[in-house]
């Protein structure tokens, strides 16, 4: 067998804890989350179980929001430093209170990510909307939210900036607009998650003059103010030379709306900033380092430039969520299935592609750990999947597991709360599993379970028939 067994076992939060949320830990025979025993929570609280370690979400997010402010402070001749909150990532109620409580803003993709958003009450003055494809809906909510409308509303296209003109025209509102910039620059993770390169449906262009041209469009409309310029490069980057790229580009721009008298006041280099998924994975940079290392990078392209350095703000959503949250499973059917040199245990669980679709979307790895009980058996080389009807179901692909993992276990999953309930579905019909907070209380639903009746809610035949009606 060429796999290095130990190399697959997935470490334990002493080990790693960059793996694992802050309340983590492991007692030489079981993980518990926020002073909880995973088996106890399966227990209590059923699976599969997405835990979310509340004060881990507070921390990071404050984090975030003060590794911004300082390096970017006013005092050291910046132009201010604030953090957005990518909704997308993972969105409750809670979530919001959490992480604006911390100190962020938030960043929003539709109509439903704002209104949550404006309802679990966000600041609208830290509020931001993206899309490549918005509706009028959600431009006039984001127009008319508050006193002065949210903090930016990223356009997307020329057909966009005239849209805006029009509805807040209409509102009497004067709306607060970014450019969502094409920067060519590309980096990080899987090709479908890649989006400043040129081929591509968002954003408007630096290099064929696109971007150029609605600034100036939005700078000669009284209906809009001309905050700044957006861009974000990719997800699951490492590299920050790509942002600093990045943020120089956005410069190089600024410096040509200031020679014709237009000021942008802001930059936002979105998101992307990577996290550690399995032991394979190198220590993630701490937001401080970028923070820095971003502000270094920003302040010499201004001086190049003989620009004065604008408010500075970043996007991220899996650093902040992705590490907070551990799935756990209940171990069902396990078999022994022979490959080409071995042979591989095929560990199946009571979730799957519907909770955590990144496997097959992105071909992400993850890694499990038997959390419920201490094994001495001999390691085996195994693979989780889940209980979909399709072969690519698959949870970790490669992992060691100890010999004797049997129905009942528990596996946790770590690096789960980016993308995973955010992309979850109702494939085969399964319930999707509920977020259950810890590490700040008792443990408490942040998003309760799906039940069979809440599936079939929409389903107008069933309901028809139940209310005695015609079909
Ligand atoms: N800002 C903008 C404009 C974005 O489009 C995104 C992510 C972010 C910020 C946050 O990026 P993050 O820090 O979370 O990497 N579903 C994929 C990721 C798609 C990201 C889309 N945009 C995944 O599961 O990896």
């Amino acid at each position: 067998m060429s796999h290095d067994l130990e190399n697959l076992l997935a470490p334990r939060p002493s080990e790693r804890p960059d793996l694992w949320p802050w309340s983590a830990r492991h007692d030489g025979t079981e993980l518990s989350l926020g002073k909880v025993s995973a088996s106890q929570l399966v227990e209590s609280y059923g699976s599969p179980l997405y835990v979310l370690d509340e004060a881990d979400l507070h921390g990071r997010a404050n984090v975030w929001a003060t590794v911004m402010a300082e390096e970017f402070w006013d005092g050291y001749g910046m132009g201010g430093g604030s953090a957005y909150y990518a909704a997308k990532a993972l969105m409750s109620g809670r979530v919001i209170e959490l992480v604006t409580s911390a100190g962020m803003g938030v960043d929003t993709a539709s109509l439903g990510e704002l209104t949550l958003a404006l309802r679990a009450g966000a600041d609208p003055d830290l509020v931001g909307l993206h899309g490549n494809n918005k509706s009028d809906e959600e431009l006039r909510l984001a127009i008319n939210a508050g006193t002065r409308g949210i903090a930016r509303i990223v356009v997307d296209s020329i057909g966009e900036v005239e849209r805006v003109t029009r509805i807040a025209s209409e509102l009497g509102r004067r709306a607060r607009v970014m450019i969502r910039v094409t920067t060519g620059v590309h980096a990080g993770g899987h090709e479908f998650i890649a989006t400043a390169h040129e081929d591509q449906k968002f954003g408007l262009s630096l290099a064929s003059g696109t971007a150029l041209e609605a600034a100036r469009k939005i700078a000669a409309h009284e209906s809009l103010e001309f905050m700044g310029l957006h861009a974000h490069i990719g997800s699951q980057i490492r590299d920050l030379e790509a942002f600093a790229e990045s943020a120089s580009r956005l410069l190089s721009l600024a410096k040509q709306l200031a020679d014709e008298g237009v000021v942008c006041h802001e930059l936002d280099l979105g998101g992307g900033y990577a996290i550690t998924y399995t032991g394979a994975d190198p220590q993630p940079l701490a937001p401080k380092e970028i923070a820095r290392t971003l502000a270094g990078a920003i302040r010499e392209a201004c001086e190049k430039f003989d620009l004065k350095v604008p408010h500075v703000s970043v996007e991220p959503g899996r650093s902040v969520i992705g590490p907070t949250v551990v799935t756990l499973y209940r171990v069902g059917t396990v078999k022994d299935v022979p490959i080409e040199g071995g042979s591989r245990l095929y560990v199946s669980v009571d979730g799957g592609m519907s909770d955590n679709i990144r496997p097959a979307l992105y071909d992400a790895k993850y890694t499990a750990l038997l959390a419920n009980r201490e094994s001495d058996a001999p390691l085996r080389l195994a693979r989780v999947v889940g209980k979909h009807c399709e072969s690519g179901d698959i949870v970790v692909s490669d992992v060691a597991l100890p010999g004797d993992i049997h129905e009942g276990d528990v596996l946790a999953v770590p690096a789960t709360g980016a993308y995973g309930h955010s992309m979850s579905s109702n494939y085969n019909m399964l319930t999707r599993p509920g977020t259950l907070g810890v590490g700040m209380g008792e443990p408490h639903w942040l998003i309760y379970p799906e039940k069979l009746e809440d599936l079939f809610a929409r389903d107008a035949a069933l309901n028809a028939a139940e209310l005695g009606e015609e079909k």
